[in-house]
């Protein structure tokens, strides 16, 4: 059987995704100590970009389902001194079960997925990081209830987690707002291919005007750290602040993939106010990736 892969949201169909978020809350709110549906099995871990939340989440998910997670880094594997990743990819995938990549470039991730013999998980990418729209629309059918129908707004970079968003607009079907400067927009094919959902505004006011989630990432991701400052310039009319929650319905909620920048893209009394739920999004990381684990792995 050909193993499936989770390198962005468009893997999985729309109802696998609905049932891949209810499984998620299911292992949340009626957590079984004795569920070891991975004993035996083993992740590998390949992360080129640090981490906190994609790799304890990974490690703790392997471990409490009675598998096994091992950290691999490029500079101490063959990876690192230019094994081809097709020969890395079919080695790796012949003695483990899954294997979960944070790479710069997307096409490693994709190299690797056409070449393993095992499922391949995207743990963020330069083009994607669909794992974090797991824990996200967990959190939003946890605490609103289902996101189809509903609107979303999007602040700031039109990175990978923008992109994602725009997959999780197409699959899960909700409208998509987004406010960024001209120069940072998504891929306009990710843009195009997801119809009328995704709409720009030229100020993040409009942009979550009766939005129910607001959304907002880093100014300048891992990997661009010399952009900093031309990116400060850019994005300081593009921080989510009390002004643009006010903006949003009184009931929305903010969301933030974390690491944030009190101060940056969002302001302080946001991120640490009464709407934000980024802890609770952090948590729903291990959540989600179980169900998703336990949807490649034991197929
Ligand atoms: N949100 C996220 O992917 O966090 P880490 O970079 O800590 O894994």
């Amino acid at each position: 059987m050909q193993p499936r892969h989770f390198t962005s949201l468009l893997d999985l169909t729309s109802a696998e995704l609905y049932a891949l978020i209810l499984r998620a809350i299911e292992l949340k709110t009626k957590p079984n100590l004795d569920y070891r549906p991975l004993k035996g099995r083993v992740l590998a871990m390949i992360f080129e970009k640090s981490s906190t939340r994609t790799r304890i989440s990974f490690e703790v998910a392997m471990a409490q389902f009675g598998g096994t997670a091992l950290f691999l880094s490029p500079r101490d594997t063959q990876l690192g001194r230019g094994e081809p990743l097709e020969d890395s990819a079919k080695v790796i995938s012949s003695m483990v079960d899954c294997i979960m990549l944070r790479t710069n470039s997307h096409e490693t991730v994709a190299t690797f997925a056409l070449h393993s013999r095992v499922p391949v998980i995207n743990g963020l990418t330069d083009w994607q990081h669909p794992c974090q729209l797991l824990a996200d629309i967990q959190t939003y059918f946890e605490l609103r209830g289902d996101i189809a129908g509903k609107t979303v707004t999007w602040i700031g970079d039109g990175n990978n987690m923008c992109h994602s968003y725009i997959h999780a607009a197409q699959q899960f079907d909700f409208k998509l707002n987004i406010a960024c400067p001209d120069s940072y927009r998504p891929d306009q094919a990710i843009v195009d291919a997801a119809g009328d959902r995704v709409r720009f505004f030229a100020s993040p006011e409009q942009a979550a005007s009766q939005a129910e989630l607001v959304v907002t990432d880093v100014w300048a991701s891992m990997g661009q750290e010399d952009e900093q400052k031309n990116r400060e310039i850019a994005f300081r009319n593009f921080q989510v602040n009390a002004q643009v929650m006010q903006a949003a319905r009184a009931d929305a909620i903010f969301m933030h993939c974390l690491p944030a920048h009190r101060g940056e893209e969002v302001s302080a009394d946001v991120i640490d106010g009464p709407q934000s739920v980024v802890f609770i999004e952090a948590e729903n990381r291990l959540h989600a990736q179980k169900a998703l684990l336990e949807f490649l792995i034991c197929r």
